[in-house]
C-alpha cells in the first residue's frame, strides 16, 4: 500500500500536461484483441488500470510493445482463454473482454470485475445486450461463461445509458451478423473515440455520440492507429485546483468542449479562467460563489468529478447543494472532509456545504480513485501535513500525479507503507 504526504497551501504554478482518457484507454486496449493483426494506440496513460490490462492480453498469448506512450498490439495469435478471478477483479475495465473475446471466439469465461467500490455496479445491461445478440450466459457464483453459436444483429433498449454495456455491445456487434441497434446508448466522448478505432479496424458503425447508435456487423476486424483523447476527468481535476490555489496554472492539451458543462458550473461559481483552444488558465479565486451541483450521464456534470469539485464547494461562500445521481455510493471523500474541517451534513447520495471552511491537514484515507482526487486536491489547500492512506486508487487513474504537480510548485511525496 501506498501513502501520499502534502504539505499544503502552496501555490500552483506552470504547465501541466493532460494525458490519454483513462476510460477510452482502458476499453480501447481490449478492442485491439477485435483485429487479427496489429494496432497501434497512441498516448495511453500510463496509469496502473493499463498494467493490469497488459496482463490479461499475455494470458491471452496477445504482443505488446510498450513504447513511450504508445502501445503495439498484435492479436494475430490470440487465444481464448479464462481470465482468471484475481486479473478480472484487478480493474472494473476487465469487462470489456466479456465483449471483445465474444466478438472474436463467440466465446468468453470470465469473472465479475473489480474496480471502485462506489456502488453495486451491477452488469445486467451488457449481459442482457449479448443475449439480445443471440449469446447465452450461465453464471456460475462469480464466474461467467457466455456463449454464442453465432451472434446476429438485434435491437437492443438500454435502461439505462450505460457507459460500460453500450461499449461492451458495440464490441460483441461489430463481428455479429446484420444489423444492431442500440437505443439510449451512452453520449460520452470515449465512446466515440472507441467507434472511431473500430471503424478504421474496418466496423460499420453510425451515431456513436448520439443516443441511437447503428451497427452493420463485418466478418473481420484489421488492425488500426487511434489516439487516445484527452482525459476530461484528469483535466477537471487539474482545472479544480487551479481554481482554488492556482497562480497562472496551464492546463495543457485539453478539449474544453468535452468540458464545457464544468467549466459553466466553475464560471458560475466566478472562477476566473482563461480558455484556449487547448489549454485552460486559471487564477486563485478569492471569492466563490456557493452553487448547487448535480451529477448526470453525459453531457451533464461527470460523476467522476463530482468528489473533486466538492473541495471547491468547501471554500464557497453560502450553501451548496451536491446530489450524485449515478452511483449510490460515492460520498467517501466526506467524512475525510469533516475530518479536515469542512461543514458538511450528508445522506447517501446528497451533501449540504456550508462555508468557506479553512482546511487543516489531518490523516485521511482514500476510498476510490476520485475520492482520493479529492483529498489530494483537499491536501493541497489545507494548513499544514495531509496523509492520505490508500493512495493506490489513485495511481489507476492519475498518471505521474506526484510529478505532475511537484513540477508547478505543490510539496508532494508518496511512499510504500
Ligand atoms: C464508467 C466509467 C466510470 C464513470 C461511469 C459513469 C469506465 C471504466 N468507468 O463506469 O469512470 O464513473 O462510467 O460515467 O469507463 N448499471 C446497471 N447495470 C449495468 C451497467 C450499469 O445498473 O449493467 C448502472 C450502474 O450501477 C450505475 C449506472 O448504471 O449506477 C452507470 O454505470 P455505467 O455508465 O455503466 O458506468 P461504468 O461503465 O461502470
Amino acid at each position: 500500500m501506498k501513502r501520499i504526504i502534502i504539505e499544503g497551501n502552496k501555490t500552483l504554478s506552470g504547465t501541466i500536461k493532460i494525458g490519454g482518457a483513462k476510460n477510452s484507454a482502458v476499453a480501447l486496449i481490449p478492442a485491439a484483441i477485435l483485429a487479427e493483426g496489429t494496432s497501434v494506440i497512441k498516448n495511453v496513460p500510463n496509469i496502473s488500470d493499463k498494467d493490469a490490462l497488459l496482463e490479461i492480453l499475455n494470458l491471452l498469448n496477445v504482443q505488446v510493445t510498450d513504447e513511450k506512450n504508445a502501445l503495439i498490439i498484435n492479436a494475430k495469435e490470440a487465444q481464448n482463454k479464462l481470465i482468471t478471478e484475481n486479473l478480472s477483479n484487478k480493474l472494473r475495465a476487465s469487462y470489456y473482454f466479456m465483449g471483445a473475446l465474444l466478438g472474436r471466439f463467440k466465446k468468453v469465461e470470465m469473472y465479475f470485475p473489480g474496480g471502485c467500490n462506489i456502488g453495486s455496479r451491477p452488469i445486467d445491461l451488457h449481459l442482457k445486450g449479448f443475449e439480445a445478440l443471440g449469446a447465452k450466459v450461465k453464471r456460475k457464483k462469480s464466474k461467467y461463461i457466455i456463449e454464442a453459436k453465432e451472434l446476429k444483429g438485434a435491437d437492443i433498449y438500454l435502461d439505462f445509458a450505460s457507459v460500460g454495456a453500450t461499449i461492451n455491445i458495440l464490441f460483441a456487434a461489430v463481428l455479429a451478423t446484420g444489423k444492431t441497434v442500440i437505443h439510449n446508448a451512452a453520449r460520452e466522448v470515449e465512446i466515440e473515440n472507441i467507434a472511431k478505432f473500430l471503424n478504421k479496424m474496418g466496423a460499420k458503425i453510425k451515431g456513436a455520440g448520439t443516443e441511437t447508435i447503428k451497427i452493420t456487423g463485418v466478418k473481420k476486424l484489421n488492425g488500426a492507429t487511434i489516439n487516445v483523447i484527452p482525459d476530461r476527468i484528469e483535466a477537471g481535476t487539474y482545472i479544480i485546483m487551479g481554481a482554488l490555489i492556482g497562480k497562472n496554472l496551464i492546463v495543457d492539451g485539453v478539449n474544453p468542449n468535452h468540458l464545457k458543462v464544468v467549466l459553466n458550473k466553475l464560471k458560475e461559481m466566478g472562477v476566473k479562467m482563461k480558455i484556449n483552444r487547448h489549454q485552460v488558465i486559471l487564477n486563485k479565486c478569492d471569492k466563490l460563489k456557493a452553487v448547487n451541483v448535480r451529477t448526470v450521464v453525459y453531457p451533464g456534470f461527470p460523476t467522476d468529478l463530482g468528489q473533486p469539485v466538492s473541495v471547491l464547494l468547501t471554500q464557497a461562500e453560502g450553501v451548496s447543494q451536491f446530489e450524485e445521481t449515478i452511483f449510490e455510493n460515492r460520498m467517501g471523500h466526506v467524512p475525510n472532509l469533516q475530518k479536515m474541517g469542512a461543514k458538511i451534513e450528508y445522506e447517501r447520495q446528497h451533501a449540504i456545504f456550508y462555508g468557506p471552511n479553512k482546511l487543516h491537514g489531518a490523516e485521511l484515507t482514500a476510498t476510490d480513485l476520485r475520492s482520493g482526487a479529492a483529498l489530494v486536491t483537499a491536501g493541497l489547500i489545507a494548513d499544514g501535513t495531509t496523509i492520505i492512506n490508500d493512495a493506490d486508487h489513485i495511481l489507476r487513474g492519475y498518471e505521474r500525479i506526484i510529478t505532475k504537480l511537484s513540477d508547478v510548485g505543490a510539496k508532494i511525496e508518496i511512499e510504500e507503507v
